[in-house]
């Protein structure tokens, strides 16, 4: 059975990998150290699978990772481990440095330490992001060959991670690949987030507070289809290549918000009459728009995205309103200052 380690398992999109991971019968060793936005909930499902095994450890513990790819000699690594909060990076950087910028470069020499010496490599799947590349201007996208520009802390620590592995491919020959997901949604996603924050706010009857004018533009993908991709990267991708992962659906903030609360009307037995959009004062740097360019892994990779952001919003808040104990897992403390839910 062929092993691989997913990083940052107990986060919103490894969570969702692993689960898919299984389901195609590989062994899954999940690496976290149980941040704030870890949750036990999105990992019940497969708690007791013999084929996952978890260990708590922060990827900045070279010796340690060490240790497991030692014991297990996994095939790859998808590295999702990092602090992933615009809001929190602009409210203190320092962590986003430790985990994405440090973590990466520590989990970068345990990978060349384990491999010294070793005739067969692996592969490390980097999780970036499209905000490395900041804002793109209305009617551009960015492809894999655009520069870096990063807005805020947490982009910048993923694109500085991102020079950091490509430069241990180039210097010590890793077998890398690097990936850019437009923005997620689905189970599991911590409520401080977009999308889980409006259905909170919809599911009791509270204001939908949006950013600056809500005309910041996102690209939007359901995490299943995401996790497709990043799997088959992993399998058919070119080493030191990167891919874009994007939908082509872009839409505003204040879109999104009322599509939520138009399915909302529909679907929910307690309707949100009092729910309305307000606007709230903007995120320092806030970038106005995100376009990717995706025809690469569209034609490399022969993926495309199979879930409509219709349907995807639909299954969203059909999850979150059966798994509402989801919100309630969450504590008071870790809550952010901005836009704070209070539960
Ligand atoms: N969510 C999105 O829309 C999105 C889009 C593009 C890229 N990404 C990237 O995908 C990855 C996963 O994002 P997510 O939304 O699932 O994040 P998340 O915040 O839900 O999960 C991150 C996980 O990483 C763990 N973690 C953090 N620092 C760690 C460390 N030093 N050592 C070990 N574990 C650590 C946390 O405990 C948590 O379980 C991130 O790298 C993020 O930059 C996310």
């Amino acid at each position: 059975m062929k092993k691989i380690i997913v990083t940052g398992g107990s986060g919103f999109i490894g969570s969702n990998l692993i689960s898919l991971l299984l389901k195609k019968k590989y062994f899954v060793i999940n690496v976290d150290k149980l941040s704030y936005s870890a949750n036990s909930y999105n990992v019940k499902n497969f708690k007791k699978n013999r084929n996952y095994l978890f260990y708590k450890t922060d990827i900045n513990k070279t010796s340690k990772i060490l240790q497991i790819l030692n014991k297990h000699k996994p095939i790859g690594i998808f590295n999702l481990a990092a602090e992933t909060h615009v809001d929190r990076s602009i409210d203190k950087a320092h962590h986003f440095i430790r985990s994405n910028i440090v973590g990466v470069y520590s989990l970068l020499e345990a990978i060349r330490k384990f491999e010294n010496n070793k005739v067969k490599k692996i592969k490390l799947l980097q999780i970036s992001t499209d905000e490395v590349y900041g804002d793109i201007p209305n009617n551009k996208k960015a492809d894999e060959n655009h520069n870096y520009n990063p807005s805020s802390p947490y982009s910048a620590s993923k694109a500085a991670a991102d020079q950091f592995i490509k430069s241990y491919s180039r210097t010590y020959g890793l077998k890398i690949m690097i990936a850019h997901p437009c923005n997620n949604y689905g189970p599991n996603q911590h409520p401080e987030k977009f999308i889980p924050k409006m259905i909170f706010n919809i599911l009791n009857n509270k204001p939908l507070p949006v950013y600056g004018n809500g005309k910041n533009v996102r690209e939007w993908i359901y995490v299943k289809d995401n996790c497709e991709a990043l799997l088959k990267i992993f399998l058919k991708g070119k080493n030191n290549q990167n891919y874009n992962i994007g939908t082509g659906i872009r839409l505003k903030n204040t879109e999104i918000a009322k599509k939520l609360l138009d399915i909302a009307k529909k679907r929910v037995a307690a309707k949100p009459n009092k729910t309305k959009i307000v606007f709230v004062k903007d995120r320092p740097g806030h970038d106005e728009r995100y376009a990717l360019n995706s025809k690469l892994i569209k034609k490399e990779i022969r993926w495309k995205h199979k879930i409509s952001i219709s349907y995807g919003l639909l299954k969203t808040l059909a999850w979150y309103s059966k798994n509402y104990n989801y919100f309630k897992r969450i504590s008071k403390k870790n809550i952010t200052k901005r836009l704070g839910l209070k539960i």
